[in-house]
């Protein structure tokens, strides 16, 4: 049974959805993948005023699809928004868990993707204040908006596809990126590779902060040397003379002189 309150938002929907999206494959692509409570969010957010018009998907992985979209400003931003069917939902709680900031999340899968949405957020908001990456712009359950970063339609190119000029410099960049994020925010990136990273120019600009975890979390020692691990590997083949162990010796020693 349909009650009250749902016609009401499914007529909304209908029209409003209609005015959004720039074509109908774009509204399929949404809501093929998404419930009513994903609909609901991206109306908050057009309420809000922090969308007006989205575009298709860029991207969808495993656990999120990504859309571009446009702010009533006429700035391009990026949508990111989380599949509740998908996800491996005992990992992100053992993520949200062991950080003393998400640690009393419900068991519930809708609880557990809007917490790591959350996460998502407030781990950019933490970034932005010593590495470049996107801005974080708002939130509302399973959606996040941020920082488009490319330009027009295109997203920067992922690292893993770029041909690399200076190995040693964009090791160094990346090693001293993850050395201010534990010493000065105290966060570990967790899922740091030539994927997650983005060249705009001369920039890199690390992605994708779901997974970024505090200092604190049981498993941040052994993330942070994963992390230095795979980009000293990726840069390693470009050519870069690496020395992991001794870059996880300096930024863990930090810490222990602090
Ligand atoms: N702010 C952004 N600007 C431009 N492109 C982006 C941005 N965020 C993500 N992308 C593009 O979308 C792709 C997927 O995004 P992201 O890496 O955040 O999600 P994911 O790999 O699906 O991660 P997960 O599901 O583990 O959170 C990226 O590889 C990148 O190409
Ligand atoms: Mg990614």
């Amino acid at each position: 049974m349909m009650d009250e309150e749902d016609f009401d938002f499914r007529e909304r929907w209908r029209e409003e959805s209609r005015r959004m999206f720039d074509t109908s494959e774009a509204k399929k692509a949404f809501e093929n993948v998404f419930d009513h409570r994903t609909q609901r969010a991206l109306l908050k957010l057009a309420d809000r005023k922090v969308l007006e018009r989205l575009y298709g998907t860029i991207e969808s992985g495993k656990e999120s699809v990504v859309f571009l979209a446009d702010t009533p400003d006429g700035e391009r931003v990026l949508v990111k928004i989380y599949m509740t069917r998908a996800g491996n939902f005992r990992e992100m709680k053992q993520y949200l868990q062991g950080d003393k900031r998400f640690r009393n999340v419900k068991d519930d899968r809708w609880s557990i993707i809007t917490e790591w949405c959350r996460k998502e957020y407030r781990n950019l908001q933490k970034a932005r204040n010593v590495v470049r990456c996107p801005e974080p712009i708002d939130t509302e359950d399973n959606i996040l908006v941020m920082e488009f970063i490319g330009e027009d339609f295109r997203p920067y190119p992922k690292l893993k596809d770029v041909e690399i000029e200076n190995p040693e410099f964009g090791y160094e960049r990346v090693i001293d990126g993850i050395e201010r994020l534990w010493r000065q925010e105290e966060l570990v990136h967790g899922d740091l590779s030539e994927y997650n990273i983005l060249v705009e120019e001369d920039e890199l600009v690390l992605i994708d902060f779901s997974q970024g975890i505090h200092k604190t979390h049981p498993r941040a020692q052994e993330l942070l040397r994963r992390d230095i691990e795979q980009v000293a590997d990726f840069f390693e083949k470009q050519g870069s003379e690496t020395d992991p162990q001794k870059a996880f010796e300096r930024i863990f020693s930090g810490e222990e002189a602090l």
